[in-house]
């Protein structure tokens, strides 16, 4: 995230916004990219997928290592540079910390983060971004409630930067030892970002323009036990958005297990699949900046 500026990120929302609403049309016929996701998605995988196709391009699909030569031991390094034999995007997903930032050093193509481990998910944060703008009419001075594993959970790492740059005030809420990692709060306090961390969301629901809850992220734990002892310790539920601001939206981004109750969906406020469209159209957005075709 900290390789866009506030100017990047508001071209790339009124891209996106221009895109939706059909005001431009930008077109990738021709272009092939890849998709090569090494850890599981859906949103993500599907939205790249989507905006692929709505402007033109054609997609090469990696879901999953298997069918592919990494089951026969060859590199993540040997298997991007052949995909940047054909490809004109690399679109990549890993379980590796800073792999996308490498490729984007050895590779010919343009190369998106779409996740890597628990560090950053730049394309995520975008949408979320969009969304918040969609549903608050502003980005400048919101108050947002960040819930969940904020340790491992890498779509609030970006989050929270990208709302550094407008003057948000951040409460995070997470178990203790799942709580935000020290080099994003250091981010935040370099920028005089406002920010607490607290333990229970609850009390703050009323003072909240955004909620945005995470999953905990049982596939990064190392041990299942632990897992276990934090699984449930966030669950957001109606009742709970009671004392809530009209203009108050949950956003999650997906997916969910238990830490949204179904109830909620049929709240006002819910508005969790709204912002998994949303990101089509930034997606639409970011490649279209990137491949020039804007
Ligand atoms: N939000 C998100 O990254 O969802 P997926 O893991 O389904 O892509």
């Amino acid at each position: 995230m900290r390789d866009l500026r506030r100017e990047d990120i508001l071209e790339l929302l009124s891209l996106a916004e221009k895109i939706e609403t059909g005001q431009i049309k930008p077109r990738m016929d021709g272009m092939l990219a890849a998709l090569l996701f090494f850890e599981p998605s859906t949103r993500t995988f599907f939205s790249f997928e989507t905006a692929v196709k709505r402007l033109g391009g054609a997609t090469l699909t990696m879901a999953g290592t298997s069918g592919t030569s990494v089951s026969k031991g060859e590199s993540m390094h040997d298997t991007l540079t052949t995909i940047d034999q054909y490809a004109d995007l690399i679109v990549m997903r890993t379980t590796q910390e800073g792999a996308a930032r490498y490729a984007s050093e050895v590779l010919r193509a343009p190369v998106i983060n779409a996740g890597d481990g628990a560090n950053q998910h730049p394309t995520q944060a975008m949408l979320d971004l969009y969304s918040i703008l969609k549903t608050q009419h502003t980005l400048e001075g919101l108050t947002v409630g960040l819930v969940g594993d904020l340790l491992l959970g890498r779509t609030v790492h970006s989050l929270a930067q990208a709302l550094s740059d407008f003057k948000a005030k951040l409460i995070f809420a997470s178990p203790s030892h799942l709580r935000m990692p020290d080099y994003i709060k250091e981010d935040l306090a370099e920028k005089g970002i406002e920010f607490m961390e607290v333990a229970q969301i609850e009390p703050y629901i009323p003072e909240l323009d955004i909620l945005y809850v995470t999953r905990i992220q049982r596939e990064r734990f190392a041990d299942p036990d632990d897992y276990e002892k934090v699984k449930n310790s966030y669950i957001i539920t109606p009742e709970m958005l009671r004392g809530a601001r009209p203009n108050f939206r949950v956003l999650h981004p997906l997916p969910r297990v238990n830490e949204i109750a179904r109830g909620v969906d049929d709240t006002p406020y819910a508005y969790y699949f709204q912002q998994a469209r949303n990101g089509v159209y930034t997606r639409q957005a970011i490649i279209s900046k990137l491949l020039g075709l804007v």
